[in-house]
């Protein structure tokens, strides 16, 4: 699939574009700190390292668990992995999943229970990621304006990935790639299509799923999609 052919766009199912993202006022973000709670290596160690991916709501933790655990295996001491989930259970989860592994079999991974806006607000003002991961957000389907790229907070998301940096989205959901594709028009300039793509158990069944939620749309036989995006130079 050619980038071009995911812009079936309707152009009248969302506004043209996103409000600017404003950080919220720093009572609202202490009040979110002191609810904070993270895992694995310290912030303020992962944060010196020279490369870092972020993975926004990453659920029960696989996929950020599984990269970190690669990295490490191939000896790319220097990238770091923060992966922030907004839901108790999910993180609880994933907290107990990174219990069973070493430190030396994940030495690069901070797991947070945070709210990913109110913290990459906060922690995060600098282009300091290499790659962004977010994998099967919910889609919100009568919410258009919850898409990821159509949230003033994208904005705030374009300015903490270095040039080159990657985005990549995946969703089971056609509605919320289009509008995905859609949203992209607006970011042209700061944003690169570089790549989308659909597919399904029919048309690759090798493909190694990476998350708890692509594994349940992967076996129930449901197109997926993916977009990847490159970060341009300011
Ligand atoms: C459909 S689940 C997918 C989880 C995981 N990525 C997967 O594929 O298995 C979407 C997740 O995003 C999380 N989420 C939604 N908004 C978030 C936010 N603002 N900050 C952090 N996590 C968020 C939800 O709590 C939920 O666990």
């Amino acid at each position: 699939m050619k980038p071009e052919s995911c812009f079936k766009i309707d152009r009248n199912s969302i506004a043209a574009h996103p409000r600017e993202f404003r950080a919220p006022s720093a009572i609202a973000m202490n009040r979110a700190q002191a609810r904070e709670r993270s895992i694995g290596q310290a912030w303020e160690e992962l944060r010196l390292l020279p490369e870092l991916e972020l993975e926004i709501g990453c659920g029960v933790g696989w996929h950020s668990l599984h990269r970190a655990m690669t990295l490490a295996r191939e000896g790319r001491s220097s990238r770091g992995v923060v992966a922030i989930e907004r839901t108790r259970e999910k993180f609880d989860a994933f907290a107990r999943r990174l219990a069973q592994h070493s430190v030396h079999q994940v030495p690069n991974l901070t797991g947070v229970h945070a709210d990913a806006r109110l913290w990459c607000a906060r922690e995060v003002t600098k282009p300091i990621f290499d790659q962004v991961w977010i994998l099967y957000p919910n889609p919100e389907p009568g919410r258009p304006q919850r898409n990821w790229l159509r949230e003033p907070f994208f904005s705030h998301l374009t300015r903490i990935v270095k040039p080159g940096g990657r985005l990549t989205l995946a969703t089971n959901s056609e509605n919320y790639f289009t509008h995905s594709c859609d949203a992209h028009e607006h970011w042209r300039r700061s944003w690169e299509m570089q790549r989308s793509r659909s597919w399904s158990k029919a048309t690759e069944p090798k493909f190694q799923v990476r998350t708890h939620f692509e594994r349940k749309y992967f076996e129930r036989g449901e197109n997926l999609f993916e977009l990847e995006l490159i970060r341009l130079p300011p």
